[in-house]
C-alpha cells in the first residue's frame, strides 16, 4: 500500500475513532440551568444582583450547614449508606417504598437519562413552550423529534395539544410550576395526560419548583404504579444548588431504564447529609414558601403600579414583558451590575426575573425602571442563535424555535 494511501486510511480510522468519541461524550452534556444561564453570562462584578439562574440567595439552612460541617472529616469514605438513610427520610416522609426513589447529585441528570431513555428518532419529545429547555437538549442526542406546544391562556401545558402533537410520543416533560413562567398545571390535567397517552410512553413531572407553590404533587400517580416519573431538587427551595442533591421517584422498572445512561456513582456524602439535615427541618419549606411569596407580590405589586406587564407566578421565578428585545434590557440591566435572565424565542420580549432578597429586588427595580425610562419600543431584528464551541471543538447542539 502506498504511503499515501496508509495515510489517508489511518487519518479516516483517526477521524471515525474521533467522531465516536464525540458521539459519546455529547451523550454526557447534561443541559443545567447554570449552564443554560451561563450562555449569556460573563463574569459577574463585586456587589453584582443575580437574579439570572432561579437560585436560591439564602443558601442551605443552618442544619443543612451545620450537617455539611460534620461531615466534612469522614469525607475520606464513600459511606454508601448515608445515601440509604436519606433515602429511608424521604420515602418514609412521602409514604412510598425506597425501591421507587434514586438519588443523583442534582435532579439535572435523571432529566437527560430520562429522555434519552424514553425518546428516540421513532419517539417524540413533547414539552411547552416556553418551557425548560435541558429535556430539548437530550432530546437533540437522542434524535428525538421535538414537539412545542403553547401554553394555554391561562399559562398551564395545553395537554389537549400536546396529545395531539405527538401520537408517537416516548416521553411528556411537565415542569409545574413551569420554568420560565412559574405557572401550574393542574393535578388533572396530568392524570388526563396519563389516561389519554399512547402506549409505552411516559410522563415526567418536574416538580422543581413545587415548594413554592400551592400546587398538589404527582407523587400519588407514581405510588399508583402509572408511567411517571417525578423529578424534585435540593436546588431551589433548599437553597443547596452548588451543593448538588437531586432525586428521580417512579416504579423500579421505569427507574432501571435511567441507570442505563449513568447515575451509579456515589453522592458527595455532604450533599446527602445537608440534604438529610433539611427534610428533617420541620418549618424550612413553609417559612421559605412564605418568604418568597411575599418578596414576589411586593415585586409584583410595583410592576403593576408602574405600568409593567408580568405573568402571575407562583414560583421563584417569573417571566416580565419589557415591550422591547430582550437580549437588549438583559445587557443594558448587566451593565447596571443586575444580572436577570434569559429569553424565550418564543416571546421575544420577555425576560425571566428570578426572585432574590427584598434588597435584590429593590436593585432589580431601580435598575429597570432605569433601563426602561432610557430606551423606547422601537421594532428590531430578532438575535441570531447564538453556538457555543467546547474546547473540544464540538458545539452545543442549538435547539431550533
Ligand atoms: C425545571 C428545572 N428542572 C430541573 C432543574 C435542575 O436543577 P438541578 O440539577 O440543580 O437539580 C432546574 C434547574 O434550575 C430546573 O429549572
Amino acid at each position: 500500500m502506498k504511503t499515501n494511501e496508509m495515510l489517508s486510511r489511518g487519518s479516516r480510522r483517526a477521524f471515525l475513532q474521533l467522531s465516536a468519541a464525540a458521539t459519546a461524550a455529547a451523550a454526557f452534556r447534561i443541559a443545567t440551568e447554570a449552564s443554560l444561564a451561563a450562555e449569556d453570562r460573563n463574569v459577574f462584578h463585586p456587589g453584582a444582583v443575580v437574579i439570572d439562574a432561579n437560585e436560591n440567595p439564602l443558601g442551605p439552612c443552618d442544619a443543612a450547614r451545620k450537617a455539611i460541617v460534620d461531615m466534612a472529616p469522614q469525607g475520606g469514605r464513600y459511606s454508601y449508606w448515608l445515601k440509604e438513610e436519606l433515602v429511608k427520610t424521604f420515602t418514609e416522609m412521602e409514604g412510598l417504598k425506597p425501591e421507587y426513589l434514586r438519588v443523583f447529585p442534582g435532579s439535572s441528570e435523571p432529566l437527560h437519562f430520562s429522555v434519552l431513555a424514553f425518546t428516540s428518532p421513532a419517539r417524540s419529545y413533547v414539552t411547552a413552550d416556553p418551557g425548560y429547555e435541558a429535556g430539548m437538549r437530550a432530546a437533540k442526542i437522542s434524535g428525538a423529534r421535538i414537539a412545542k406546544t403553547p401554553l394555554t391562556k391561562t399559562y398551564s401545558h395545553d395537554i389537549k395539544a400536546m396529545l395531539a402533537a405527538a401520537p408517537d410520543a416516548g416521553l411528556f416533560y411537565v415542569c409545574t410550576p413551569n420554568n420560565p413562567t412559574g405557572t401550574m398545571t393542574p393535578h388533572s390535567g396530568i392524570e388526563q395526560l396519563l389516561a389519554a397517552k399512547p402506549k409505552g410512553s411516559v410522563v415526567l413531572v418536574d416538580e422543581a419548583y413545587l415548594h413554592f407553590s400551592d400546587g398538589v404533587s404527582a407523587l400519588d400517580l407514581v405510588k399508583a404504579d402509572q408511567d411517571v416519573i417525578v423529578l424534585r431538587t435540593f436546588s431551589k427551595i433548599y437553597g443547596m444548588a452548588g451543593i448538588r442533591c437531586g432525586m428521580a421517584i417512579g416504579r423500579p422498572d421505569l427507574l432501571a431504564k435511567l441507570e442505563t445512561f449513568g447515575g451509579w456513582s456515589a453522592m458527595p456524602i455532604t450533599a446527602v447529609a445537608a440534604a438529610t439535615a433539611s427534610l428533617k427541618h420541620e418549618h424550612l419549606v413553609s417559612e421559605r414558601k412564605q418568604l418568597n411569596a411575599s418578596i414576589r407580590q411586593k415585586t409584583f405589586a410595583w410592576l403593576a403600579r408602574q405600568g409593567y406587564s408580568y405573568v402571575p407566578s407562583e414560583s421563584n421565578c417569573f417571566m416580565l414583558d419589557a415591550q422591547r428585545p430582550a437580549k437588549e434590557v438583559i445587557d443594558r440591566m448587566a451593565a447596571r451590575n443586575v444580572y436577570i435572565g434569559r429569553a424565550w424565542p418564543v416571546w421575544p420580549t420577555h425576560v425571566r426575573i428570578t426572585v432574590g432578597t427584598q434588597p435584590e429586588m429593590e436593585a432589580f427595580q431601580e435598575a429597570f425602571q432605569a433601563v426602561m425610562k432610557n430606551s423606547t419600543t422601537t421594532g428590531f431584528a430578532p438575535a441570531l442563535p447564538r453556538r457555543r464551541s467546547y474546547p473540544d471543538g464540538q458545539s452545543w447542539p442549538s435547539v431550533s424555535s
